[in-house]
This record gives structure tokens, sequence and C-alpha cells, in this order.
């Protein structure tokens, strides 16, 4: 029985495709001061690795390992340096269709962000709805995502959520989330 057993969890972990982190499309340094290169260092270079990293190895709970990654590299894809830049094309049609305006929308994003306790991800729904996932969990309607979990902002910000949440459009792409769309 213990054979049988061995030679499933041998096949299984065979059939597992390795995941592979993503390449940044700026280097670390590139999103300062919206979020410093110690904060990409740590959370590109270390947190996001070791799912990847933990997964591929098959250590700790595979789907948790697996989600991690997969919202890591949504989150890590769709930034640039920063700027003043507004949502436009299918992106800004989505946000007006759902929330009146850009402004209006980040003000409803932020009041859902703020109330959020422990680990979360906030995102836009490819349908217009601000969604949470607590820890990790894979989705695929995922339009924008805002990593809510502690060491997304604790060395830029400390406890200041709310001027994390101010500066995060500072630096997204929004030609990277209308492709997503
Ligand atoms: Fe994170």
């Amino acid at each position: 029985m213990n054979d049988i057993r061995n030679t499933i969890d041998l096949l299984e972990a065979k059939s597992r495709v390795e995941l592979e982190q993503i390449t940044l499309p700026y280097a670390h340094t590139a999103l300062a001061p919206v979020m410093s290169t110690a904060t990409v260092d740590y959370h590109y270079g270390k947190l996001y690795k070791a799912y990847v990293d933990k997964y591929n190895k098959g250590e700790g709970d595979p789907a948790f390992n697996e989600a991690g990654a997969y919202l890591h590299s949504i989150w890590f894809s769709q930034f640039r340096s920063p700027g003043t830049r507004q949502p436009k094309g299918q992106i800004l049609a989505l946000i007006e269709r759902n929330h009146k305006n850009f402004v209006d929308f980040k003000e409803k994003f932020k009041e859902e962000a703020m109330k959020l306790q422990g680990s979360n991800w906030i995102y836009l729904s490819k349908s217009g709805q601000i969604k949470t996932i607590h820890n990790h969990a894979k989705r695929t309607d995922i339009a924008l995502l805002v990593d809510m979990w502690e060491h997304a902002f604790n060395l830029d910000y400390h406890a200041d959520k709310e001027k994390y949440l101010n500066n995060i459009w500072r630096i997204m792409d929004w030609d990277a989330i209308n492709r997503r769309l």
C-alpha cells in the first residue's frame, strides 16, 4: 500500500508544472520613492521567490504557494516608474461604467482596503467590482491588484496604509493593466 502511495506521490510531483518567477519589466530602483528598492528587493527577491521555490520543491502547502506566486506575478507586472498618469482605454471605461470616475473609484477602493484586517489582497475585477482575497487564492478575474499584506507597505509606509493606497496609483502601468482585459 505504501509503495502505491509513494508511486502516486512521485507521479503527482512529476506532473506538477514548475513555476517560474516573472522577470521584472523595470529595475528594482525604478519605482522609488512610491515603492523603495529595499521593498522590491525583499518582496520580489525574497518573498515572491520563496513561494515559487517552495512550490517547486514540494515544501509546505502547494495550493497556498502556487496562489502566492500567481498573485505576485500579477502584482509585479503592473508597475512602471512614478508619474501622474491616468487610466485610459478599456480600464478607464470599466472604472467609469462601475464607479463613476477615477477619483470616486480610488476613494471607494481605499475605503474597502482600509477595512481589511490581517493578510489580504484587494482588486478591481474584470467586471468592475472591488473584491478581496484573504491570504492567497487564484482568481481569473483580476484587472488590477493591490497587495495589502503588511510586507507590501511596512518598510516604506510603516503603519500608514492610507498613504500607501494614495501613492500606489503613481506607479500603475495602465498599458499593462489594459493588456489583461
Ligand atoms: Fe506580497
